[in-house]
């Protein structure tokens, strides 16, 4: 059996599969890129909500499909074709069962959670959608999930509005509540803020949202790295996931949906593989998920983002995410206690995200002396422009953490941050 094949098998052959115990050092070295090499003897890769690393199983993973089974999926009878098919299905199926969904074919593959918005703008709201309807989202989105809904809502004279956050960061859930109007026709929320690192209670939202008759959509691409998610607990209609976000190739992501609304949905594009017949009088359209899959689908990167799945799920998460929190906490602390340096927002329950300022000095400059340190952050207003600006700020300097940091990548974060400072402040 190749590789290809092996990887994504279904969940409940993996559930009983023995946890290796957490070794954060021994997780790092699992991962090629954070060796040591041109760039810096020893990189502080703290860039992870942009784009995480790869473990070397999801490299060999797309590398065996590749180099083993190689071929189009949903299209030919040889055996070659078979072994990608298996492949590709099984990756749908480890999707599912990471994600809690009743049945496989609400997962639907899409190149990550910005293009599955879209999907869902296009698909499910746009015709649902007329003059003076709103769509609610809430000032803690990137915006993915704000401009795709704001081109449908101008296409059909609604609009988006915004619930919005506290000083420390935080939903003000009791304003999203007072939000949910008459004319709300889809509610949009993050599980965990791509700029501050908020986590969202989304069940709550979820639970209000269906009270009043309101489909929603929950952003997880912040939040699949960091916490394990199961959406049919969640009571959301649609959770959108991109692989490259927790340590899967970049360009594949899921779409889940309910299977009722994905069977009610029209396609989102058009080609090969979404069709059950096809005439110059009209066509029929398979239904999901191959309807929302036009043209030869992303077969390796579905395989990297099962065996991304196999990887993150043979972890003992809770460890994981006890190591995460306290690398994040020790930050914190120690970032607060430099000169100048403000942490931006304060919420309640954070993962993943630190994003701060340091008096006199520009984002992108402490980025740049951190960089020359090995310490690799992200600058800017990360797509979260709205977010940003509510704290009156046009940029942040933002440390994101995986489950391979360790305490040295904080410890050069802090020097870096304090050598920037001498520098620069
Ligand atoms: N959405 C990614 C980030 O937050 C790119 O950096």
């Amino acid at each position: 059996m190749t590789l290809a094949v092996e990887v994504g098998r279904g969940a409940a052959e993996t559930a009983g599969a023995a946890r290796r115990p957490f070794d954060p050092a021994r997780v790092r070295d699992e991962f090629p890129a954070l060796a040591p090499h041109l760039h810096a003897p020893r990189l502080a890769y703290l860039d992870s909500a942009a784009s995480a690393q790869k473990p070397r199983a999801v490299i060999d993973a797309v590398a065996g499909f590749y180099a083993g089974d190689y071929s189009n999926v949903h299209r030919g009878l040889h055996p070659v074709a078979a072994a990608a098919d298996a492949a590709y299905e099984g990756a749908r199926r480890r999707l599912a069962g990471f994600l809690g969904a009743a049945a496989p074919e609400e997962v639907v593959f899409v190149r990550g959670a910005t293009e599955a918005i879209n999907l869902v703008a296009r698909s499910f709201l746009r015709p649902r959608l007329a003059a003076g309807d709103e769509v609610l989202v809430t000032e803690l989105e990137h915006h993915a999930n704000i401009v795709p809904w704001q081109m449908v809502a101008e296409e059909a004279g609604a609009r988006v509005v915004a619930a919005p956050v506290d000083d420390r960061g935080d939903l003000d859930l009791a304003a999203l509540a007072r939000r949910l109007g008459p004319r709300t026709r889809m509610v949009a929320v993050t599980r965990v803020s791509n700029a501050l690192g908020t986590v969202v209670p989304v069940a709550e939202v979820a639970a209000l949202a269906r009270s009043r008759g309101v489909p929603v959509l929950v952003d997880g691409a912040q939040a699949v790295a960091h916490e394990p998610v199961d959406v049919t607990a969640l009571g959301c209609d649609f959770y959108v996931l991109s692989g490259h976000k927790m340590f899967a190739p970049t360009g594949i992501g899921v779409l889940w949906g309910r299977g009722e609304l994905l069977a009610a949905m029209p396609p989102y594009q058009g080609g090969g593989g979404m069709i059950r017949s096809v005439s110059f009088d009209g066509t029929r359209f398979a239904p999901p998920p191959a309807r929302f899959e036009a043209g030869t689908p992303h077969v390796a990167g579905a395989i990297g983002l099962a065996a991304a799945v196999d990887w993150l799920e043979g972890l003992d998460r809770p460890a994981a995410a006890a190591h995460e929190a306290a690398l994040l906490a020790d930050a914190s602390r120690r970032l607060r206690e430099l000169p100048g340096v403000a942490l931006v927002g304060d919420p309640r329950r954070r993962v993943g995200v630190l994003s701060f300022t340091v008096a006199g000095v520009h984002p992108h400059d402490v980025g740049t002396v951190l960089a020359a340190e090995g310490v690799a952050v992200r600058a800017g207003h990360h797509c979260a422009q709205p977010l940003v600006e509510r704290f009156g700020l046009t940029a942040t300097t933002r440390a994101s953490f995986a489950v391979y940091n360790l305490a040295e990548d904080v410890d050069q974060l802090v020097a870096g941050v304090r050598r920037a400072i001498e520098v620069l402040g």
